[in-house]
C-alpha cells in the first residue's frame, strides 16, 4: 500500500513561539490583517504581545479584525475578506481558538478569489468554486483542541441555511503555525475541557475510521495517549505548564491526523447540532455524541477500539472504549445528553436529514456504514441518555 504524507505548514512550537510573529511576518510583507475574537486575546495579553512582536520587526501597518465569534459564520468571513481586499494586506494572522484560525484561513481564500465564503464549502457534491490563489496565513492557537493551525480545514456556519460545513482545500493551509502552549494557560476549566475533547475526538475518529495511513496514525495514537494523561490535569490544574504543553502538542498532532485521515460520524452528527443550536460548543456536542456513536461503531473496527481503550488506560477490549469516553466526560464535567444541551426532541428528524444532506460522504469512511435510521436512533439515544 502506498501512503501519502504531506506537511506544508512550518511549525514553531514552544513557550515564547508567539514572539516569533514579527520575524516570520516580515517574510510575507508589511501590511497585516490580525483576525481574532472580541475579548480573550486582548484580555490575556496575547494580542499586545503579537502587536509588539510585529512592531519590533518593523511591521507598523496592521488592521485589526476582532469580530470572530464561536461557531463563526460565512458573513464574518466575507466581512473580513472585504477588509483584507480594501486594506491590501500582504498577510493574515489568526490569533485565538479554532474559530479565529478557521476564519483567518477562510479570509485568505475568499479575499484572493472570486465569490464569497459559502462558494468554497464542501457539500457532498463538492464546493461551488475552487480557489486558485491565497494570501499567506500565520496561525497562533490560544486553545488546545482544533488543530486548525496545521491542517486544511475551516469550519463555517451559514446562519440562514442553518448549515455548518467545511472548507477543505490545499490552499487553505496556513503557511506557519506558532504554537505557544503558554497562551492556553488562560483558558478556564470548561473551555479547556471542551476544546481538549475535540482533540480527543479527532484522534479517536482518525484512528478508527476506514481510511488507512500508518504514518498519520502515529499521530492519532500519540494524541490519545497524551490527552488521556494530560487533559484531566490541565482541567484540574489550569496553571500546570507541563499539561498545557502536552495538550498543545496533542491537539496539533491530532490536527495532522485528521488532515490525512479525516473524521467520521461523531463529527458528521455534531455539526448539525451546533448549526441549529449555535450556543452549543463543538466540543460539548462531541462529548455527548461520542459514547453513543462509538458503541455503534465498535464492531466495525474492534482492534482499533481495543487499542483506543488501552491508550486511555483501560483493558484492551473494544467495549471498554465506551467506558473510557463516559468516564472522561464525567471527570471533566461535560454534559451527557442532547437534552442537557438544550436540543429539542422534535428537532431530531431535521438533524438526521442534515447529516444525510451535508455529511453523507463520511458514512462510507465510518467504521460501520450507518443508515439514516441508525443516525436517527443514535440521536434519540443521545437525547435520552441511553448508552
Ligand atoms: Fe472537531
Amino acid at each position: 500500500m502506498v501512503v501519502n504524507y504531506y506537511r506544508p505548514v512550518e511549525v514553531f512550537f514552544g513557550e515564547g513561539a508567539l514572539d516569533k510573529l514579527g520575524e516570520v511576518g516580515r517574510r510575507f510583507g508589511f501590511r497585516a490583517l490580525i483576525v481574532t475574537g472580541r475579548e480573550s486575546a486582548r484580555r490575556s495579553g496575547a494580542l499586545d504581545r503579537a502587536l509588539n512582536s510585529l512592531r519590533s520587526a518593523g511591521i507598523r501597518e496592521f488592521v485589526l479584525f476582532d469580530e470572530v465569534t464561536p461557531n463563526p459564520t460565512d458573513r464574518i468571513v466575507n466581512r473580513g475578506a472585504e477588509i483584507a481586499v480594501k486594506e491590501k494586506v500582504d498577510f493574515i494572522v489568526g490569533l485565538g481558538g479554532g474559530s479565529a484560525l478557521d476564519v483567518a484561513k477562510a479570509i485568505s481564500i475568499v479575499s484572493s478569489n472570486e465569490g464569497s465564503a459559502w462558494d468554497y464549502v464542501k457539500y457532498p457534491e463538492g464546493p461551488r468554486l475552487i480557489p486558485y490563489y491565497n494570501r499567506p496565513v500565520i496561525c497562533i492557537p490560544t486553545t488546545a483542541g482544533t488543530g486548525s493551525e496545521v491542517n486544511r480545514y475551516s469550519v463555517i456556519t451559514n446562519e440562514i441555511r442553518k448549515e455548518k460545513l467545511v472548507i477543505s482545500h490545499s490552499l487553505n493551509y496556513p503557511k506557519v503555525a506558532l504554537v505557544d502552549p503558554d497562551l492556553t494557560r488562560t483558558m478556564n476549566r470548561r473551555l479547556t475541557a471542551i476544546t481538549g475533547f475535540d482533540a480527543l475526538t479527532h484522534a479517536l475518529e482518525s484512528l478508527t475510521n476506514r481510511v488507512e495511513n500508518f504514518i498519520a496514525e502515529e499521530h492519532s495514537v500519540r494524541a490519545v495517549e497524551l490527552i488521556a494523561r494530560w487533559l484531566p490535569v490541565a482541567v484540574e490544574d489550569p496553571e500546570n505548564r507541563e499539561a498545557r504543553r502536552w495538550m498543545a502538542y496533542a491537539s496539533m498532532t491530532a490536527g495532522v491526523a485528521i488532515d490525512h485521515m479525516g473524521v467520521a460520524l461523531i463529527h458528521a452528527m455534531e455539526h448539525p447540532v451546533s448549526a441549529h443550536y449555535p450556543h452549543v460548543a463543538h466540543g460539548e456536542g462531541l462529548a455527548v455524541l461520542a459514547p453513543y456513536v462509538t458503541k455503534f461503531n465498535l464492531k466495525g473496527n474492534p482492534e482499533k477500539y481495543a487499542l483506543f481503550a488501552k491508550l486511555m488506560g483501560y483493558e484492551e477490549k473494544p467495549e471498554r472504549a465506551v467506558d473510557a469516553l463516559l468516564d472522561l466526560t464525567d471527570r471533566l464535567g461535560l454534559p451527557n445528553t442532547l437534552k442537557d444541551l438544550g436540543v429539542e426532541e422534535e428537532k431530531i428528524e431535521r438533524l438526521t436529514e442534515d447529516v444525510y444532506m451535508l455529511s453523507r460522504h463520511s458514512f462510507s469512511v465510518n467504521p460501520v456504514e450507518p443508515t439514516l435510521e441508525d443516525v436517527r436512533k443514535l440521536y434519540e439515544d443521545a437525547y435520552h441518555g441511553r448508552v
